[in-house]
């Protein structure tokens, strides 16, 4: 999977372009996507529904990875794209995504952000509470419009990894529960509220998820609630069943994610088996997957700089990025692979860690790794770090996010420029009694 592969020189080469050629062209820290294998992820999901045969729609979780160029990969594409704030959605307006196909997500919707998706005539809004039904319908009958919307349910599953919880009362900031009253009286609400328009139901179950159990027990579920929506509380214009995002990918040899079809299959069944036992016409069902669209595609390229040696407990060596540019590993003990792109045929020598430069002792970007002998100036590749690295990025000790390429067939496009020491200062402002004459 993917275009990465060992070139005759022994560099690692992704897109038909030698990492080490990348970084003497753009430095380093580097985030470098395979656009191939981003557009390849995308059509392993619209074959499986495609051979499914029933009524879809793939949306693109924005919040994995968003800049201009990817909002223009999915749209040449055809996805939808999930937005969940005012600057996820100016960045696909700005790229000129349809807003037909935008969806907005978000458990608080500012009125700022909902005027501006108002503004630019989205095409549905997920909806996660009370108030923003409110809200919503409100500013939307103002401007005598009618909003399509989902209304976003916790059916008490939640999916982690290999395992599925069922939960009783669904301890969750997200959506209207399932397991008390709260999902009827939304259905009965929005079904009232002047402005909107309830066109489907969304649930959505977790991340990084390894197996298909969890949203067959989501979608039977939220299906039967379906039903009942439309037979008894007379929700006539439904016709949208979207299951979320959640499909996992694997970042080290521990992880056991299934292919796109799989899970694809998985919900096709469980809907078609639901809707069988209702007697109801097939929804369209929506999947909205984000890291494993764009997560196994990216790999961050770092130079190697110091190293620590404590015999016989451990080597520390130090990148010049880390939690700034890949937050995961300290937020979430996430696990990550790696390899020295500059000797990538090299046998391993040694076991060490890889430190990041920020002041944090939890810092690190992988415990234990082996590689080849490392010496200053190496070239590590991190790889599977394309969603929620730059998304997540930060500039913690005032340290600048990264550039990111995109690469295919053997051309590099810079998507979005390294950050300068001019762009971390734009936002600062001098109170002028502080202007001294120095200044
Ligand atoms: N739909 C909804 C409603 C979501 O909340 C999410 C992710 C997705 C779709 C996309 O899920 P995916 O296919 O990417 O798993 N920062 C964390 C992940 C947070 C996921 C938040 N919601 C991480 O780095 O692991």
């Amino acid at each position: 999977h993917g275009t990465s592969r060992i070139n005759e020189k022994g560099h690692l080469e992704i897109g038909g372009l030698d990492t080490t050629d990348l970084v003497s062209r753009y430095g380093t820290p580097l985030y470098v996507y395979d656009e191939t294998m981003i557009r390849q992820t995308i059509r392993e999901y619209k074959q499986a529904f495609a051979t499914a045969g029933l009524r879809h729609q793939i949306a693109f979780a924005s919040k994995a990875f968003c800049c201009l160029a990817m909002c223009r990969l999915i749209d040449e594409e055809g996805l939808a794209l999930d937005v969940v704030s005012s600057g996820e959605l100016v960045t696909a307006l700005e790229a000129g995504f349809p807003a037909e196909r935008i969806h907005f997500h978000g458990n608080n919707k500012t009125p700022f952000e909902i005027e501006q998706a108002l503004n630019a005539g989205i095409g549905e809004y997920v909806v996660d509470n009370f108030h923003e039904l409110r809200l919503l319908g409100a500013m939307a009958s103002e401007k005598g419009m009618t909003a399509n919307i989902l209304l976003r349910l916790t059916p008490g599953v939640e999916a982690h990894t290999h395992e599925y919880i069922s939960t009783g009362q669904e301890d969750s900031k997200f959506g209207f529960d399932m397991t008390s009253d709260m999902a009827e009286r939304a259905v009965r609400a929005a079904l009232n509220t002047e402005g909107v328009r309830l066109i489907g139901l969304h649930s959505h179950i977790g991340s990084q998820i390894f197996e298909t159990e969890g949203f067959a027990v989501a979608v039977e579920i939220v299906s039967k609630f379906y039903g009942e929506c439309v037979r008894n509380f007379g929700a006539e214009h439904l016709y949208k069943l979207n299951v979320g995002g959640g499909f996992g990918i694997r970042y080290t040899e521990e992880d056991t994610p299934l292919p796109a079809s799989h899970y694809v299959e998985a919900i096709a069944s469980a809907v078609q088996g639901a809707f069988d036992q209702l007697g109801l016409a097939y929804p369209e069902i929506v999947i909205e997957p984000g890291r494993s669209i764009v997560g196994a595609a990216g790999t961050t390229l770092y130079t190697i700089g110091s190293t620590k040696d404590i015999p016989g407990v451990r080597k520390y060596v130090s990148v010049n990025g880390g939690m700034t540019d890949n937050p995961r590993p300290a937020l979430y003990q996430a696990q990550y692979e790696a390899m020295l792109a500059n000797r990538a045929s090299e046998a391993s020598e040694e076991i060490v860690s890889i430190a990041g430069k920020a002041c944090e002792s939890g810092d690190m970007l992988i415990w234990d790794v082996a590689l080849p002998k490392v010496q200053a100036d190496d070239i590590l590749a991190v790889s599977c770090t394309g969603a929620y690295g730059y998304s997540m990025a930060s500039n913690y000790n005032r340290i600048a996010r990264p550039a990111v390429v995109f690469v295919q067939n053997g051309q590099a496009d810079l998507v979005i420029r390294r950050e300068s020491d001019r762009d971390l200062l734009s936002h600062d402002l001098i109170p002028a009694r502080m202007v001294s004459e120095a200044l």
